[in-house]
Protein backbone atom coordinates (compact mmCIF):
# COMPACT_ATOMS: atom_id res chain seq x y z
CA UNK A 1 0.00 0.00 0.00
CA UNK A 2 3.13 2.56 1.27
CA UNK A 3 5.26 1.31 -0.75
CA UNK A 4 6.53 2.41 -4.46
CA UNK A 5 6.39 0.48 -7.36
CA UNK A 6 9.28 1.39 -8.98
CA UNK A 7 11.67 -2.02 -8.07
CA UNK A 8 9.30 -4.42 -9.68
CA UNK A 9 11.42 -5.06 -12.40
CA UNK A 10 10.65 -8.88 -12.28
CA UNK A 11 14.51 -9.40 -11.58
CA UNK A 12 15.48 -9.77 -7.86
CA UNK A 13 18.57 -7.92 -6.56
CA UNK A 14 21.81 -9.12 -5.04
CA UNK A 15 20.90 -11.77 -2.73
CA UNK A 16 23.09 -9.48 -0.06
CA UNK A 17 20.37 -7.54 0.01
CA UNK A 18 17.79 -9.98 0.95
CA UNK A 19 18.69 -9.78 4.03
CA UNK A 20 18.34 -6.71 4.67
CA UNK A 21 14.86 -6.09 2.61
CA UNK A 22 13.63 -9.50 5.08
CA UNK A 23 15.11 -7.17 8.25
CA UNK A 24 12.95 -4.01 7.21
CA UNK A 25 9.49 -5.76 6.11
CA UNK A 26 9.89 -6.82 9.26
CA UNK A 27 10.74 -3.56 11.28
CA UNK A 28 8.58 -1.84 9.04
CA UNK A 29 4.94 -3.42 10.12
CA UNK A 30 5.85 -4.89 13.48
CA UNK A 31 4.09 -1.83 15.05
CA UNK A 32 0.68 -2.32 13.18
CA UNK A 33 -1.80 -3.61 15.40
CA UNK A 34 -4.49 -3.80 13.10
CA UNK A 35 -7.24 -7.07 12.84
CA UNK A 36 -8.55 -9.31 15.20
CA UNK A 37 -7.08 -12.77 16.07
CA UNK A 38 -9.68 -15.74 14.59
CA UNK A 39 -11.59 -17.09 17.56
CA UNK A 40 -14.09 -19.23 15.88
CA UNK A 41 -12.11 -22.35 16.65
CA UNK A 42 -11.92 -21.14 20.39
CA UNK A 43 -8.12 -22.31 20.79
CA UNK A 44 -7.07 -19.85 18.28
CA UNK A 45 -8.23 -16.94 20.05
CA UNK A 46 -5.46 -17.39 22.72
CA UNK A 47 -2.78 -16.70 20.31
CA UNK A 48 -0.44 -13.43 20.96
CA UNK A 49 -1.15 -10.66 18.98
CA UNK A 50 2.46 -9.26 19.03
CA UNK A 51 3.67 -12.19 17.15
CA UNK A 52 5.26 -11.62 13.80
CA UNK A 53 7.36 -14.02 11.75
CA UNK A 54 8.95 -13.07 8.25
CA UNK A 55 10.59 -15.32 6.15
CA UNK A 56 12.37 -15.56 2.55
CA UNK A 57 13.89 -19.17 1.25
CA UNK A 58 15.34 -19.01 -2.42
CA UNK A 59 14.83 -21.36 -5.07
CA UNK A 60 18.65 -21.75 -4.52
CA UNK A 61 18.04 -22.72 -0.52
CA UNK A 62 19.39 -19.60 0.95
CA UNK A 63 16.92 -19.41 3.95
CA UNK A 64 16.48 -15.59 5.41
CA UNK A 65 14.41 -15.23 8.29
CA UNK A 66 13.37 -12.66 11.25
CA UNK A 67 11.61 -12.29 14.35
CA UNK A 68 9.16 -15.02 15.63
CA UNK A 69 9.86 -16.91 12.13
CA UNK A 70 10.44 -20.21 13.94
CA UNK A 71 7.43 -19.73 16.21
CA UNK A 72 5.23 -22.79 15.44
CA UNK A 73 1.25 -22.61 14.83
CA UNK A 74 -1.30 -24.56 12.89
CA UNK A 75 -1.02 -24.24 9.37
CA UNK A 76 -4.80 -24.50 8.75
CA UNK A 77 -6.05 -23.60 5.48
CA UNK A 78 -2.45 -23.45 4.28
CA UNK A 79 -2.61 -26.88 3.99
CA UNK A 80 -5.05 -26.90 1.04
CA UNK A 81 -2.49 -26.11 -1.26
CA UNK A 82 -0.30 -28.26 -0.46
CA UNK A 83 -2.70 -31.45 -0.28
CA UNK A 84 -4.00 -30.24 -3.76
CA UNK A 85 -0.60 -30.76 -5.06
CA UNK A 86 -0.03 -34.03 -3.32
CA UNK A 87 -3.61 -35.40 -4.90
CA UNK A 88 -2.43 -33.73 -8.39
CA UNK A 89 0.33 -36.01 -8.53
CA UNK A 90 -1.34 -38.75 -7.21
CA UNK A 91 -4.06 -38.86 -9.91
CA UNK A 92 -2.64 -36.17 -12.47
CA UNK A 93 -4.53 -33.06 -13.45
CA UNK A 94 -7.70 -34.42 -15.69
CA UNK A 95 -8.85 -36.72 -12.95
CA UNK A 96 -8.16 -33.65 -10.32
CA UNK A 97 -10.53 -31.21 -12.19
CA UNK A 98 -13.08 -33.47 -13.18
CA UNK A 99 -13.58 -33.93 -9.51
CA UNK A 100 -12.83 -30.14 -7.65
CA UNK A 101 -13.24 -27.26 -9.96
CA UNK A 102 -10.27 -24.34 -10.04
CA UNK A 103 -12.83 -21.18 -10.14
CA UNK A 104 -13.98 -19.04 -6.83
CA UNK A 105 -16.86 -19.66 -5.38
CA UNK A 106 -17.94 -16.09 -4.66
CA UNK A 107 -18.31 -17.02 -1.13
CA UNK A 108 -17.36 -17.34 2.50
CA UNK A 109 -14.54 -19.95 2.28
CA UNK A 110 -16.99 -21.86 4.65
CA UNK A 111 -20.04 -21.36 2.94
CA UNK A 112 -22.67 -24.57 2.86
CA UNK A 113 -24.61 -22.53 -0.06
CA UNK A 114 -21.87 -22.22 -2.66
CA UNK A 115 -21.96 -26.57 -2.96
CA UNK A 116 -25.59 -26.16 -3.37
CA UNK A 117 -25.44 -23.76 -6.21
CA UNK A 118 -23.54 -26.12 -8.73
CA UNK A 119 -25.03 -29.19 -8.05
CA UNK A 120 -22.77 -30.20 -5.53
CA UNK A 121 -19.75 -29.87 -7.26
CA UNK A 122 -17.20 -28.31 -5.40
CA UNK A 123 -15.40 -25.46 -6.95
CA UNK A 124 -12.80 -24.51 -5.46
CA UNK A 125 -10.15 -26.74 -3.36
CA UNK A 126 -9.04 -23.65 -1.60
CA UNK A 127 -12.20 -23.27 0.33
CA UNK A 128 -13.71 -25.93 2.53
CA UNK A 129 -15.78 -28.07 0.46
CA UNK A 130 -13.35 -28.16 -2.73
CA UNK A 131 -10.74 -29.13 0.09
CA UNK A 132 -12.66 -32.01 1.63
CA UNK A 133 -13.30 -33.40 -1.61
CA UNK A 134 -9.60 -33.39 -1.98
CA UNK A 135 -8.33 -34.59 0.67
CA UNK A 136 -10.92 -37.44 0.73
CA UNK A 137 -9.00 -38.31 -2.68
CA UNK A 138 -5.02 -39.05 -0.83
CA UNK A 139 -4.10 -41.99 -1.33
CA UNK A 140 -4.36 -44.75 1.53
CA UNK A 141 -6.06 -47.93 2.23
CA UNK A 142 -7.38 -46.48 5.37
CA UNK A 143 -7.75 -42.82 7.06
CA UNK A 144 -4.80 -43.83 9.42
CA UNK A 145 -2.85 -44.36 5.87
CA UNK A 146 -4.43 -40.95 4.31
CA UNK A 147 -3.36 -39.15 7.30
CA UNK A 148 0.10 -40.47 7.76
CA UNK A 149 0.52 -39.46 3.90
CA UNK A 150 -0.82 -36.30 4.26
CA UNK A 151 1.76 -35.58 7.32
CA UNK A 152 4.68 -36.46 5.81
CA UNK A 153 3.85 -35.28 2.12
CA UNK A 154 3.29 -31.80 3.88
CA UNK A 155 6.59 -32.58 6.24
CA UNK A 156 8.48 -33.00 2.66
CA UNK A 157 7.48 -29.84 1.42
CA UNK A 158 8.62 -28.09 4.64
CA UNK A 159 11.67 -30.63 4.67
CA UNK A 160 11.40 -31.65 8.20
CA UNK A 161 8.48 -33.83 9.99
CA UNK A 162 5.92 -31.41 10.99
CA UNK A 163 3.33 -32.86 13.70
CA UNK A 164 -0.22 -32.66 14.86
CA UNK A 165 -1.26 -30.02 17.27
CA UNK A 166 -3.43 -31.93 19.96
CA UNK A 167 -4.90 -29.15 21.57
CA UNK A 168 -5.97 -27.26 17.93
CA UNK A 169 -7.29 -30.85 16.41
CA UNK A 170 -9.69 -31.80 19.72
CA UNK A 171 -10.48 -27.56 20.16
CA UNK A 172 -11.72 -27.49 16.08
CA UNK A 173 -12.80 -31.09 16.31
CA UNK A 174 -15.55 -30.18 18.75
CA UNK A 175 -16.81 -27.32 17.11
CA UNK A 176 -16.83 -28.18 13.08
CA UNK A 177 -20.55 -28.99 12.45
CA UNK A 178 -20.65 -27.07 9.60
CA UNK A 179 -17.26 -28.73 7.66
CA UNK A 180 -19.55 -32.04 9.17
CA UNK A 181 -22.48 -30.55 7.31
CA UNK A 182 -20.66 -29.78 4.15
CA UNK A 183 -19.08 -33.48 3.97
CA UNK A 184 -22.44 -34.99 4.27
CA UNK A 185 -23.79 -32.73 1.63
CA UNK A 186 -20.74 -33.70 -0.33
CA UNK A 187 -21.98 -37.17 -0.07
CA UNK A 188 -25.23 -36.41 -0.63
CA UNK A 189 -24.12 -35.66 -4.03
CA UNK A 190 -21.83 -38.55 -4.99
CA UNK A 191 -18.96 -36.12 -4.41
CA UNK A 192 -17.21 -37.97 -1.66
CA UNK A 193 -16.99 -41.45 -1.85
CA UNK A 194 -15.62 -42.65 1.06
CA UNK A 195 -16.80 -42.14 5.31
CA UNK A 196 -17.26 -37.92 5.01
CA UNK A 197 -16.95 -37.98 8.81
CA UNK A 198 -13.92 -39.84 8.40
CA UNK A 199 -12.42 -37.09 5.75
CA UNK A 200 -13.23 -34.34 8.19
CA UNK A 201 -11.32 -35.70 10.84
CA UNK A 202 -8.19 -35.92 8.21
CA UNK A 203 -9.12 -32.24 7.45
CA UNK A 204 -9.25 -31.36 10.59
CA UNK A 205 -5.95 -32.59 11.40
CA UNK A 206 -3.81 -31.95 8.10
CA UNK A 207 -5.59 -27.87 9.36
CA UNK A 208 -3.89 -28.42 12.83
CA UNK A 209 -0.18 -29.59 11.64
CA UNK A 210 2.34 -27.30 13.19
CA UNK A 211 4.34 -24.80 10.81
CA UNK A 212 6.67 -22.34 11.22
CA UNK A 213 7.02 -19.14 8.85
CA UNK A 214 10.19 -20.47 8.14
CA UNK A 215 8.37 -23.92 7.41
CA UNK A 216 5.96 -21.81 4.92
CA UNK A 217 8.88 -20.16 3.10
CA UNK A 218 10.87 -23.47 2.71
CA UNK A 219 7.13 -25.62 1.46
CA UNK A 220 6.57 -22.45 -1.17
CA UNK A 221 9.93 -22.43 -2.36
CA UNK A 222 9.30 -25.99 -3.23
CA UNK A 223 6.59 -25.14 -5.39
CA UNK A 224 9.18 -22.30 -6.65
CA UNK A 225 11.68 -24.81 -7.60
CA UNK A 226 9.37 -27.01 -9.99
CA UNK A 227 8.57 -29.44 -6.93
CA UNK A 228 12.08 -30.18 -5.59
CA UNK A 229 12.50 -28.89 -1.94
CA UNK A 230 15.82 -26.33 -2.35
CA UNK A 231 16.83 -27.61 1.41
CA UNK A 232 16.95 -31.00 1.44
CA UNK A 233 17.24 -31.79 -2.89
CA UNK A 234 14.45 -33.74 -2.42
CA UNK A 235 11.72 -33.21 -5.43
CA UNK A 236 8.32 -33.59 -3.73
CA UNK A 237 5.81 -33.29 -6.42
CA UNK A 238 6.64 -32.65 -10.49
CA UNK A 239 7.10 -29.42 -12.38
CA UNK A 240 3.42 -29.95 -13.91
CA UNK A 241 1.72 -30.59 -10.37
CA UNK A 242 3.38 -27.23 -9.18
CA UNK A 243 2.30 -24.78 -12.27
CA UNK A 244 -1.24 -26.54 -11.59
CA UNK A 245 -1.05 -25.56 -7.73
CA UNK A 246 0.14 -22.31 -8.30
CA UNK A 247 -2.53 -21.12 -11.14
CA UNK A 248 -5.44 -22.22 -8.60
CA UNK A 249 -3.75 -20.23 -5.86
CA UNK A 250 -3.26 -17.03 -8.43
CA UNK A 251 -6.83 -17.45 -8.37
CA UNK A 252 -8.58 -18.35 -5.13
CA UNK A 253 -5.83 -18.22 -2.56
CA UNK A 254 -6.46 -15.40 -0.69
CA UNK A 255 -10.26 -15.86 0.36
CA UNK A 256 -12.78 -13.36 -1.89
CA UNK A 257 -9.93 -10.97 -1.80
CA UNK A 258 -7.68 -12.97 -4.33
CA UNK A 259 -8.40 -10.05 -7.23
CA UNK A 260 -7.31 -7.45 -5.34
CA UNK A 261 -4.39 -9.36 -3.80
CA UNK A 262 -3.07 -10.76 -7.42
CA UNK A 263 -3.91 -6.90 -8.26
CA UNK A 264 -1.50 -5.60 -5.61
CA UNK A 265 0.96 -7.94 -5.16
CA UNK A 266 1.15 -9.96 -7.66
CA UNK A 267 1.43 -13.31 -6.25
CA UNK A 268 -0.23 -16.72 -5.71
CA UNK A 269 -0.38 -17.16 -2.07
CA UNK A 270 -2.36 -19.14 0.27
CA UNK A 271 -3.34 -17.71 3.70
CA UNK A 272 -4.94 -19.45 7.08
CA UNK A 273 -6.87 -18.04 9.65
CA UNK A 274 -4.11 -18.96 13.13
CA UNK A 275 -2.36 -15.79 10.70
CA UNK A 276 0.09 -17.69 7.94
CA UNK A 277 0.16 -16.74 4.37
CA UNK A 278 3.07 -18.41 1.95
CA UNK A 279 3.53 -16.39 -1.40
CA UNK A 280 5.48 -18.19 -4.40
CA UNK A 281 7.64 -16.45 -6.72
CA UNK A 282 8.17 -19.10 -9.38
CA UNK A 283 11.31 -19.58 -10.48
CA UNK A 284 12.64 -17.61 -7.55
CA UNK A 285 11.22 -18.63 -3.95
CA UNK A 286 8.71 -17.68 -1.48
CA UNK A 287 8.11 -15.55 1.45
CA UNK A 288 6.47 -16.80 4.73
CA UNK A 289 4.81 -15.06 7.38
CA UNK A 290 3.22 -15.65 10.91
CA UNK A 291 1.33 -12.64 12.45
CA UNK A 292 -2.30 -13.42 14.03
CA UNK A 293 -3.99 -10.84 13.72
CA UNK A 294 -6.57 -10.80 10.63
CA UNK A 295 -8.55 -8.42 8.19
CA UNK A 296 -12.04 -9.22 7.97
CA UNK A 297 -11.73 -11.13 5.11
CA UNK A 298 -9.09 -13.58 6.90
CA UNK A 299 -5.97 -12.66 5.87
CA UNK A 300 -3.64 -11.64 8.20
CA UNK A 301 -2.62 -7.67 8.57
CA UNK A 302 0.84 -7.49 9.12
CA UNK A 303 1.57 -11.13 6.83
CA UNK A 304 0.05 -9.30 3.83
CA UNK A 305 1.89 -6.06 4.48
CA UNK A 306 5.34 -7.88 5.04
CA UNK A 307 4.28 -9.87 1.43
CA UNK A 308 3.38 -6.85 0.16
CA UNK A 309 6.61 -4.81 0.79
CA UNK A 310 9.15 -7.84 -0.28
CA UNK A 311 7.46 -9.11 -3.09
CA UNK A 312 8.22 -5.41 -4.60
CA UNK A 313 11.15 -4.65 -3.08
CA UNK A 314 12.95 -8.19 -4.31
CA UNK A 315 10.88 -7.59 -7.30
CA UNK A 316 9.44 -11.53 -6.78
CA UNK A 317 5.90 -10.27 -8.26
CA UNK A 318 4.54 -11.45 -11.21
CA UNK A 319 2.53 -8.37 -12.17
O1 LIG B 1 -11.95 -25.66 8.30
C1 LIG B 1 -11.69 -24.61 8.88
O2 LIG B 1 -12.52 -23.77 9.10
C2 LIG B 1 -10.25 -24.40 9.32
N1 LIG B 1 -9.63 -25.64 9.67
C3 LIG B 1 -9.46 -23.77 8.23
C4 LIG B 1 -9.88 -22.39 8.01
C5 LIG B 1 -8.99 -21.58 7.17
O3 LIG B 1 -7.81 -21.33 7.44
C6 LIG B 1 -9.81 -20.89 6.12
N2 LIG B 1 -9.83 -21.49 4.81
N3 LIG B 1 -9.91 -21.19 3.68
Amino acid sequence: DDVEQEVATGSLPGWDRVEEHVRAAHERYRGNDDGAVADYIPVLAEADRSLFGVCVAESGGAVHAVGDADVEFSVQSISKAFVYALVCEAYGHEDVLERVGVDSTGLAFNSVMAVELHDGHPRNPMVNAGALATTALVPGASFAEKWENVRTGLSRFAGRSLELDGVVYRSESATNMRNKAIARLLESYGRIEVDPLEVVDVYTKQCALRVSARDLAVMGATLADGGVNPVTGERVVSAQVCRDTLAVLASTGMYERSGEWLFEIGLPAKSGVAGGIVAVAPGKGAIGTYSPPLDPAGNSVRGQRATAYLSRTLGLNLF
